[in-house]
C-alpha cells in the first residue's frame, strides 16, 4: 500500500470575513500571537509525516510564498545584531518542506482548488488541509486520518459535532454506523438548509483521499453556492469506494471567523509563558469593569 506523502493547502479563498484586513494580505497569513495561521497548518502536515506540500493560490498570495522562502537581509540583519532566537524562528519555516505553489486562476470552489493540483499528486493517495480550523490533539489531526486510512485503504474525512444551529455553515455526513470513532456513511451533503441536517457530524477541513476523487472532481460539476464544491465529489466517490468519516480526538479553533479567531488568539496567548500573566491582569481588569 502506496503511504501518504502530499499535501494540498487550498489557500485561494478571498478572505471576505475579515475584510479590510484582507485587503491586501491573504487571510492565511493573519497571525495567532505571532505565528501566521497557515504555519500552524504546515507543521500540522509535517508532524504527520507529509513531505511535500502544494499550497494552491490566487491573485494577491503572494505574502505566503514570501513567509516559506529566505528571508536574506533580515536575517542578515538579525546574525549582525545577535538575535539568534529570532533569526531562528524567522528562518524555521523556509525549512520546513519542500513546498510548491500553484494558482487557482478562477474562483470556482473548494472542489475547484483541489483539482488545479491534480498533476503534482499524480496516482497516489493524499491528503487535504484548510486553514480555517487549527486543530490541537495528542495525535495531530491529520496523523490520526492517516492512520485511519492505513487501517481502511480509504478515503477517510475529518469530522467533528457542531451545534446543530450551526450545521448550515459546513459539509455534513449522514453516518448508517459506527464504530468507535469511525462512521460508515450514506450520504455526504454541502451546507444543508437549517433543520434538514441528516446529522451534526461536520467536515472539519481535514481529508485523505484516494487519487479516484479526481475522476469526480475532472466533471467540473457546479453544485451548491455556485461553485465547484469537494463534499460532492466525496458523496460520488462514496458510491464507488467505501468513504470513512472520523470524528478526529483534540480540540478544533475555528479561525476563519471573527469570533473564532480572537478565542484562539486569546486562548494561544494565555499558554504562552511572556504574555500569559499580564493578559491575565489585563482580562481581570475589564471584567471589573464590566461588573
Ligand atoms: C468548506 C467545505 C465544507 C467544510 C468546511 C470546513 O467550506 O466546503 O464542506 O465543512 O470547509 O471549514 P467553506 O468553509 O470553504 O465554505
Amino acid at each position: 500500500m502506496q503511504r501518504v506523502r502530499k499535501a494540498i493547502i487550498p489557500a485561494a479563498g478571498l478572505g471576505t470575513r475579515f475584510l479590510p484586513a484582507t485587503k491586501a494580505m491573504p487571510k492565511e497569513m493573519l497571525p495567532i500571537v505571532d505565528k501566521p495561521t497557515i504555519q500552524y497548518i504546515v507543521e500540522e502536515a509535517i508532524e504527520s509525516g507529509i513531505e511535500d506540500i502544494i499550497i494552491v493560490t490566487g491573485k494577491g498570495k503572494r505574502a505566503i510564498e514570501d513567509h516559506f522562502d529566505n528571508a536574506y537581509e533580515l536575517e542578515q540583519t538579525l546574525f549582525n545584531k545577535e538575535k539568534f532566537e529570532l533569526l531562528h524562528k524567522v528562518q524555521e519555516p523556509s525549512k520546513m518542506a519542500d513546498i510548491h505553489y500553484i494558482r487557482q486562476k478562477e474562483p470556482k470552489g473548494l472542489g475547484h482548488a483541489v483539482w488545479c493540483a491534480r498533476n503534482f499528486i499524480g496516482n497516489e493517495p493524499f491528503a487535504v488541509l484548510l486553514g480555517d480550523d487549527i486543530v490541537k490533539a495528542e495525535t495531530p489531526c491529520l496523523k490520526q486520518l492517516i492512520n485511519e486510512h492505513n487501517r481502511t485503504h480509504s478515503s477517510v474525512i475529518g469530522v467533528k459535532r457542531v451545534p446543530d444551529n450551526e450545521t448550515n455553515r459546513y459539509g455534513i455526513v449522514d453516518p448508517i454506523d459506527q464504530k468507535g470513532r469511525s462512521y460508515q456513511v450514506n450520504n455526504f451533503v454541502e451546507k444543508p438548509e437549517l433543520g434538514t441536517a441528516p446529522s451534526n457530524l461536520a467536515i472539519i477541513g481535514r481529508y485523505i483521499f484516494t487519487p479516484e476523487i479526481f475522476m469526480f472532481l475532472d466533471k467540473q460539476e457546479i453544485g451548491a453556492g455556485g461553485e465547484i464544491q469537494l463534499t460532492d465529489a466525496i458523496q460520488k466517490l462514496n458510491q464507488i469506494q467505501r468513504v470513512f468519516a472520523y470524528e478526529f480526538e483534540g480540540k478544533r479553533y475555528d479561525v476563519g471567523e471573527k469570533l473564532g479567531f480572537i478565542e484562539t488568539t486569546i486562548e494561544f496567548a494565555l499558554e504562552n509563558k511572556e504574555l500569559r500573566d499580564d493578559l491575565m491582569k489585563f482580562m481581570a481588569s475589564k471584567l471589573e469593569i464590566n461588573h
